[in-house]
This record gives structure tokens, sequence and C-alpha cells, in this order.
């Protein structure tokens, strides 16, 4: 069983600067939240209520300015500072600590999922005991990404970061699950050509000793990841389009945890105290009533 997860919402985000230079990209908007809401509304979705947030160092406190504790979402969100980005898997041996001897899930802090069985799903992922899962999504540029290819019952035969050639067009998502060696595997790695320590070879590790699964989000499920300013006005359209439609909110924090049971009309009332007269806050009082 998983009960623990980290966002990595590090790295420097020089892609999107100038408007990166004083904000962290993960504070930035998708539509009408911080894009963080949105990873941390995945975790919280698979029922994770102790979750780790790695970010730049000296983003500290634009951070707990928004997501303080987690308590007034019924949740512990705690949170270490990267001194500089040195890959995916140091999330694991700066997180040490916070993971303790239990298993472990991490998302991007740039990622973006949506879909109609997401919930159901992660909860299934939720219940790993043993090995490692990574969550694969067809996209039409592989190139861009980690890339596994598996065969008919959902093993990976191969596993590449960002390859030349053709080998799938399943990327690796940056949603995954791991047991409690994933701290010892990504001790072991040494950085890549691009110097850093990659997911992908720390993946390979189960994978050789036949601990490794996988699962697709279909195409009935969304996975965008908002690595570019264009990136952050597609997920920007997608999320204003769904919300608009329907009437109902995509990682509204607040929602998720009174649905879980997490925290009651209480709280709500005092985040749409804190959050002011804004939409979001008319959302929640819609919730309450
Ligand atoms: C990273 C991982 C890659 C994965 C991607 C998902 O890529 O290395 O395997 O598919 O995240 O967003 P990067 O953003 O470091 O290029």
């Amino acid at each position: 069983m998983i009960k623990k997860g980290i966002i990595l919402a590090g790295g420097k985000g020089t892609r999107m600067s100038p408007l990166t230079k004083a904000v962290n990209k993960q504070l930035l908007p998708i539509y009408d939240k911080p894009l963080i809401f949105y990873p941390l509304s995945i975790l919280m979705l698979a029922k994770i209520k102790d979750i780790l947030i790695i970010v730049n160092k000296g983003q500290l406190n634009q951070y707990k300015k928004i997501l303080p504790d987690g308590k007034n979402l019924g949740i512990k969100i705690s949170f270490i500072e990267q001194p500089t980005p040195k890959g995916l898997p140091d999330a694991f041996i700066l997180g040490q600590k916070f993971i303790g001897s239990e298993n472990v899930a991490l998302i991007l802090g740039d990622n973006f999922f949506y879909g109609q069985n997401l919930t159901e799903q992660l909860l299934n992922y939720r219940k790993l005991d043993k090995g490692a899962k990574i969550i694969l999504h067809k996209v039409l540029k592989p190139e861009q990404y980690g890339v596994a290819k598996i065969n008919k019952k959902n093993k990976v035969i191969k596993i590449i970061e960002k390859p030349s050639k053709f080998i799938s067009d399943l990327a690796v998502t940056g949603l995954y699950f791991f047991d409690n060696k994933v701290i010892k595997y990504s001790k072991k790695l040494k950085p890549s050509k691009r110097g850093e320590l990659e997911i992908i070879d720390l993946i390979k590790q189960y994978q050789k000793k036949g601990n490794l699964s996988s699962d697709l989000i279909g195409r009935g499920g969304a996975w965008l990841d908002t690595g570019s300013i264009e990136d952050f006005y597609k997920t920007s359209a997608f999320v204003s389009a769904i919300e608009k439609r329907q009437g109902l909110k995509i990682a509204c924090l607040e929602e998720i945890a009174y649905l879980n049971k997490w925290i009651g009309k209480k709280e709500i009332l005092k985040q749409i105290i804190f959050y002011g007269n804004c939409e979001y806050s008319n959302y929640l009082k819609k919730i309450i009533r």
C-alpha cells in the first residue's frame, strides 16, 4: 500500500523565462488555479495524505502562502528545498527521511492528468506492495519522453529515455509508484550525458529484476505536460472548456478533501475567507450548500 507521495516541483523553468524568474513554474496559472494544484489533486484522489513537495532553493515561502501545511485540506504537506536540480531520482535521495521504510508515489509538478476512470485507476495503483509501476500514455511525439515498449500483458520489454529511433508511441508519464527499494536504487545511479540522474535508469533496475509493471491511460484520458509557455495555454484552454461546460472544477483541492471526508464545512468556510471574493470561493460555497 502506498501512503506517501512526493511532488517534484523543482527545476529551473528556463524554457518559460522570464515568467519563471521570480515565480516557480508550478505556481503559475493553469486557467484558474496554480499548476501545483493539479498534481496535488492526483495524489489526493489516490487517497495519499502524507505529501512531500520538493521545491527550488529560495522558493519555499512562495509555496507556503498557498499550501501552508495541508491541515486546511485534512492532509499533511511538508517541504524540502532542492539545492540544485539533479534529475528526478534525486527526489528519493532528498526524500529519504520522509519516505522512511514505506513505499512511495512520485508525480512531477508539471504533469496534468484527466479522465473518466482515473480515480479508480489511482486507487488501484495505490495498492502496490512490491516493485515499481509506471503509467503510459500514447503520444504523437514519443521522442520527447521516456518511452516503453510493452507486450500484450502490459509487460515492459524495452524502456528508453528520449529514443532517437522509434520503439513505441507509449510515453512514460510523470506518475510513478515504487516500493522502498527506490531509495537504494536511486543512490546507485550515475548521472547521464545530460548530467542528471535519470528516472528511466532507475526504472530499469526494477525491470531487470522482473519487478516492473505498467498500466495505460487510454484514449479517453488525457495526459498533458506543461513544459513550455505554449503548453500552459493549451492546458488552460482544456481546463477552461471542461469547467465552463460542466460547471465542475478540475483539481479543486477542497472539494476532493471534502468528498473524501477529510474536512468538513467549517474548513471549507475558512478557505473561502482565505481565498477571498473570487470565483473559486463561489465554487466552494456551492459545494457546501
Ligand atoms: C522526464 C523523464 C521522462 C518522462 C517525462 C514526463 O523528462 O525523464 O522519462 O517521460 O519527464 O514528463 P524531462 O522533463 O526531464 O525531459
